[in-house]
């Protein structure tokens, strides 16, 4: 069977159209309030990005990335603010609205990879398609193998390692092709060479949609056309395009 994988690559530096902004933020704060304390997680962070951008949040560990990653997809609720999807005003549509929405427009690949135990890598990956064909199985088997992992199709995620079950559900994340692509820490737990590898994998997404990328590894975010830096929960610095490349943060 064709596949469209190479079509894919060809079309990630020739049919970019950067211009319109597909998410944006708007002064976004996340607060966590305790009994003993109030922390300041995301603080009035605004931000754009384009509807085929490879973006990266970089910052140190505790510097509100996981939490900013959250607010923008909606799987928390910010103190102030809101997020808007190109015209939508996700963040104040109602939790069925954004539910509805995140099925069929998000892929998430969390840090925690969050597989199914029941049902084999193959099925997990072709949990967001709600009836999966012959060709849905067929890009379900072409990601994993592109990300080194196809023999392991059958298997049950307690049969895989860590950096595999993370691969699957890169492969999940990917799978339906959807808008917005958030990833959180994709190279955490793999070796450089694998690193390298499903960030070419990741980088596909930027055929159809946004991609978005959370780390403190700038070197995997080396193409990425833009990259916000954070600090205690604030957006320190924006670099973009050949400035994420050449002046990157540190
Ligand atoms: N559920 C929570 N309750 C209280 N504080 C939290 C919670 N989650 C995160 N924090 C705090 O919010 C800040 C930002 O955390 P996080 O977004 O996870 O940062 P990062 O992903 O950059 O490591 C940290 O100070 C962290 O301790
Ligand atoms: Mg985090």
């Amino acid at each position: 069977m064709p596949t469209d994988t190479t079509n894919e690559q060809k079309m990630t530096n020739e049919h970019r159209t950067k211009t319109d902004v597909a998410l944006r933020a708007e002064e976004l704060t996340l607060t966590y309030v305790t009994p003993r304390s109030t922390t300041y997680a995301v603080r009035g962070v605004s931000l754009q990005v384009g509807a085929r951008d490879f973006a990266g949040i970089v910052g140190p560990s505790g510097s509100g990335k996981s939490s900013l990653l959250y607010l923008m997809s909606g799987l928390k609720t910010a103190t102030s603010g809101a997020v808007y999807l190109r015209d939508f005003k996700y963040s104040h549509a109602t939790p069925n609205e954004q539910l509805d929405f995140r099925r069929r427009h998000f892929g998430f690949v969390f840090q925690q990879p969050f597989l199914i135990p029941y049902l084999s890598v193959i099925e997990n990956v072709l949990v967001p398609i709600e009836r999966p064909g012959p060709n849905d199985m067929a890009r379900g088997l072409e990601l994993l193998d592109s990300l080194g992992i196809v023999d392991l199709a059958p298997k049950f995620p307690n049969e895989c390692s860590g950096g595999e079950r993370v691969r699957a559900a890169m492969a999940r994340g990917l799978v339906h092709r959807p808008d917005y692509l958030f990833v959180d820490e994709p190279t955490a737990s793999l070796d450089i060479s694998t690193g390298t590898r499903v960030m070419e994998v990741l980088k596909t997404q930027t055929t159809h949609g946004t991609l978005l990328v959370i780390t403190h590894d700038l070197e995997i975010l080396d193409d990425a056309d833009i990259v916000f830096r954070m600090r205690d929960g604030a957006l320190v610095e924006t670099f973009q395009g050949a400035l994420a490349r050449d002046q990157g943060p540190s």
